[in-house]
């Protein structure tokens, strides 16, 4: 409990203010980056990190996590071959799948010495250090807490750069619902990450490209991801809420919604209860059936990436597909 009341004396500004915003609804779904929370006590209920993990692990065979694991195992080599040589690989929101995604590539390259793992959550970024560290003796790995959509990443080197970007990290990005500009705001994410790269880099972008309704919520519906996506309300109250006793983390549900003329499915709160709080001094009004969308994971068919990505000024070299086309990892020229 004394590490909690510490966190009490401090909010984050950031969260708090996106937050704000989001309540406000002048903030459209991208609270992201703060799912993979850590607790901090026995018995803290804020788990996302946990349940993100635990969802990567009991999730079924369909799963676009797992089908980007079966792309990398029958396309490591040519994927490597594409960009050879590399000495670096930058690993961006590496979560917790340096062994699963990145250590095959490692093999097939034979010629990276440096890896860095980025990742906002510096558990993640120094597990994913650690691991690849300890299979490839000979690596030396940084673990980088960074945003990656900004500039400046304090990287080990800048040249002979190889980048990483699995697990549809690229689709969770800020956007009303059913917005007509996805593929000009996905040209704005891969605008963003290329910044921190020179010229040429080539980049592996994994995203989920399948279209089909029934399987996307067949998938997310999963108890463990309903979990890990509603889980996010306690890291409200424990971080930005925890004098609001109006707010209740327990009083919401996870809902979804799919768009698929934006490509954009929703993961959605909806509160159980009229709950009433106050930021920045300001009363605000939930009402029993309020929607906020947490975040939006957009599912990309190959065309529309190819489209984003000459948006975006950069070259569409390949896309790396399983055998239902229902994750695809794209070969782009930063
Ligand atoms: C969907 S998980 C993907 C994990 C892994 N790459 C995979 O393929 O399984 C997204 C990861 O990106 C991290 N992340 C999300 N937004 C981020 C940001 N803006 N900057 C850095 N890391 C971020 C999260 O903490 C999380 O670990």
């Amino acid at each position: 409990m004394q590490l909690q009341h510490l966190k009490q004396t401090a909010r984050p500004a950031a969260f708090y203010s996106d937050t704000y915003d989001w309540f406000r609804r002048k903030r459209w779904a991208h609270m992201e980056k703060y799912q993979y929370l850590e607790p901090l006590y026995d018995g803290d209920p804020v788990q996302g990190a946990v349940l993100w993990r635990k969802w990567e692990k009991i999730s079924g065979p369909t799963n676009m996590l797992k089908k980007q694991q079966g792309i990398i195992q029958n396309y490591c080599d040519e994927m490597a071959a594409l960009s050879a040589p590399r000495g670096t690989i930058v690993d961006l929101g590496c979560g917790t799948a340096a062994l699963r995604n990145t250590a095959p590539l490692i093999e097939s390259y034979k010629t990276i010495k440096r890896y860095n793992a980025v990742d906002l959550n510096a558990a993640y970024a120094g597990s994913c250090k650690k691991d690849i560290e300890s299979l490839f003796p000979g690596i030396n790995g940084l673990a980088v807490c960074h945003d990656f959509m900004t500039p400046s990443m304090p990287l080990s080197h800048r040249d002979d750069i190889a980048v990483l970007f699995m697990g549809g990290t690229i689709g969770n990005f800020e956007a009303r619902p059913e917005t007509p500009d996805a593929i000009d705001l996905m040209a704005r994410q891969i605008t963003h990450f290329a910044q921190n790269f020179p010229r040429g880099t080539i980049a592996f972008i994994g995203l989920e490209a399948t279209q089909d309704r029934q399987l996307l919520y067949q998938d997310y519906i999963h108890p463990a991801h309903q979990e890990f996506e509603i889980a996010m309300m306690h890291g409200i109250k424990r971080e930005v809420l925890f004098d609001q006793p109006g707010f209740d983390p327990d009083a919401w549900r996870y809902a979804m919604a799919w768009f698929p003329k934006s490509y954009q499915f929703c993961h959605i709160a909806q509160a159980l209860e009229d709950q009433s709080f106050y930021m920045f001094d300001e009363k605000i009004e939930i009402r029993t059936g309020d929607n906020f969308v947490i975040d939006n994971s957009f599912k990309f068919p190959v065309e529309a990436m190819q489209e984003a990505v000459q948006k975006a000024g950069k070259e569409y070299l390949k896309a790396f597909s399983d055998e239902d086309g229902r994750m695809v990892i794209h070969a782009i020229r930063l």
